[in-house]
């Protein structure tokens, strides 16, 4: 069953939970929370404090993906927040295994990001000890950029190597997913995928999220 995930990125901030409660409303599998630091990606968010106010604004779960440096100094704060999913960056982790162990000891789901550019055999040997392989389909900073098409590929490689070493892990794909592509992503792959722009740019939130299910629904081609 695949899984919709809207990213509260590019939601209104002014109406943060209201938000939220329309996602999930409509349709929504859990939530993805972005948080940036400024100086892994070039942008700020959100922190532990913001993420504990808006734990009360829903059931589903938080998936918390890390942009920052040194990543293992948040996740008892992201932990005590309400994370349910945390998510950090290979290219971040001096110590991913150690960090890894770090969020799996909170009794969360751990999960580790490639940048485009970063070769799927960096998180070769860790695959069996994490929840989730995020791909990123835009360079991550920012909602609303443009799908890398040359990432398909990448996550059909994925699949194939979750498949042979760690099948029970889950392949996120996050930046640019929209009603043309997500299908495509989906084949590809994907079980889970973020949408930013394209779920809170949209009129009806309810339409689209349906709108991606259905397209998501109809059977796999196997690649
Ligand atoms: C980018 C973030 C994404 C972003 C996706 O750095 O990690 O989660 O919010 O937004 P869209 O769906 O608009 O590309
Ligand atoms: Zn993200």
């Amino acid at each position: 069953m695949k899984m919709i995930a809207p990213s509260i990125l590019s939601a209104d901030g002014s109406r943060l939970g209201d938000e939220i409660a329309a996602v999930e409303a409509a349709g929504a599998d859990m939530i993805h929370i972005d948080v940036m630091d400024g100086h892994f990606v070039p942008n700020l968010t959100i922190g532990p404090g913001l993420v504990s106010s808006i734990r009360k604004a829903t059931k589903l779960p938080f998936d918390v993906h890390l942009m920052i440096e040194n990543p293992e100094r948040y996740i008892e704060a992201f932990a005590q927040a309400g994370a349910d999913w945390i998510t950090i960056h290979v290219e971040a982790s001096v110590h991913l295994h150690r960090t890894i162990g770090m969020i799996r000891e909170k009794g969360l789901k751990a999960g580790v990001s490639l940048n485009p550019a970063t070769p799927l055999a960096q998180v070769e040997t860790i695959l069996p000890d994490i929840d989730l392989l995020l791909v990123m389909t835009v360079n991550p900073g920012f909602g609303g950029q443009k799908f890398i098409e040359g990432m398909l590929p990448k996550i059909v490689q994925a699949k194939r190597m979750i498949r042979e070493i760690a099948p029970e892990v889950l392949l996120e794909v996050d930046g640019g997913v929209t009603l043309k592509n997500i299908r495509a992503i989906a084949d590809a792959g994907a079980d889970i995928l973020v949408a930013g722009s394209s779920i809170f740019g949209s009129v009806n939130y309810a339409e689209t999220i349906a709108a991606m299910k259905s397209l998501l629904a109809a059977p796999t081609v196997t690649v």
